[in-house]
C-alpha cells in the first residue's frame, strides 16, 4: 500500500520533458501541472506563440475594403466600381478595375453592400473569374441595399468583381458622401 501510494499515477513525454505525478501530490499542484500541460499542449498546436495558432501578420493577409462617395452609371456588364480605399492590404484590389486579384492561394470571404437610387432597378452579380456567383437585385421606390456574402476558394490570380447583369443598360450604383456602397474581401485560411 505505501510503495502503490508512492507510485507515478500519471506520466506523460512531451517533446523531451518528463511530467510526473504521483498520488502524493496534493490537489493544488496537481492543478497546476495540468496547466502546464495544457499551455505546453497549445503551443505545440500552434508555433509557440502562447497557442494562438500561426498568426499572420497584417502585411502578409490579403485584405481590403473599398466604396464609392459618388454614383456610379453603369451599361450592359459594366463593372462597379468601388473607387476609394479604406482598406487595401497588399494591393490586391485594383481601383481603376474594380477588380481583387488574389495574391495567393486560399479560402476567402467576399460581402459587399450596394444601394440602388430610387426607383430604379440595380441588377448585379459578384463574380469569380468568368463565372457567376451571388446576384443582387433591388427594385422599385426608395433606396434600397442589396447585400453580397459569399466564402470561396481561390487560387492564385483568381479574380473577384461585382458586375452589372447584361442586357440591363444605364443602371446606377448610388452612393454620396455618407459611403453607402461597399465591397469588402479577406482571407481566412491559406
Ligand atoms: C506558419 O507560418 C510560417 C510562415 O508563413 C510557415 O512557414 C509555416 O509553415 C506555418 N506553420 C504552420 C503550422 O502552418
Ligand atoms: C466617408 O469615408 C471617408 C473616408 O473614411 C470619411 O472621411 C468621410 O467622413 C465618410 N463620410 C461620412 C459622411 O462619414
Amino acid at each position: 500500500m505505501f510503495i502503490l501510494q508512492h507510485l507515478p499515477i500519471v506520466c506523460l513525454v512531451l517533446s523531451g520533458l518528463i511530467c510526473v505525478v504521483s498520488s502524493s501530490c496534493s490537489s493544488k499542484l496537481e492543478h497546476s501541472l495540468f496547466d502546464d500541460l495544457i499551455g505546453m499542449m497549445l503551443k505545440l498546436k500552434g508555433t509557440g506563440n502562447g497557442g494562438q495558432g500561426n498568426i499572420s501578420t497584417k502585411k502578409d493577409t490579403p485584405a481590403f475594403t473599398a466604396y464609392r462617395n459618388s454614383v456610379q452609371t453603369l451599361s450592359s456588364n459594366a463593372i462597379v466600381k468601388f473607387d476609394k480605399l479604406w482598406t487595401n492590404n497588399l494591393n490586391a484590389y485594383d481601383l481603376t478595375t474594380g477588380v481583387f486579384t488574389a495574391p495567393m492561394p486560399g479560402l476567402y470571404h467576399f460581402s459587399a453592400v450596394v444601394m440602388s437610387e430610387d426607383g430604379k432597378t440595380l441588377f448585379l452579380h459578384l463574380w469569380h473569374n468568368d463565372i457567376k456567383t451571388a446576384g443582387s437585385y433591388t427594385q422599385g421606390d426608395g433606396y434600397k441595399t442589396g447585400t453580397f456574402d459569399v466564402v470561396l476558394n481561390l487560387k492564385k490570380g483568381d479574380r473577384i468583381y461585382i458586375r452589372c447583369k447584361g442586357g440591363h443598360d444605364s443602371q446606377t450604383i448610388y452612393s454620396n458622401v455618407d459611403n453607402y456602397s461597399t465591397f469588402s474581401g479577406y482571407i481566412i485560411a491559406k
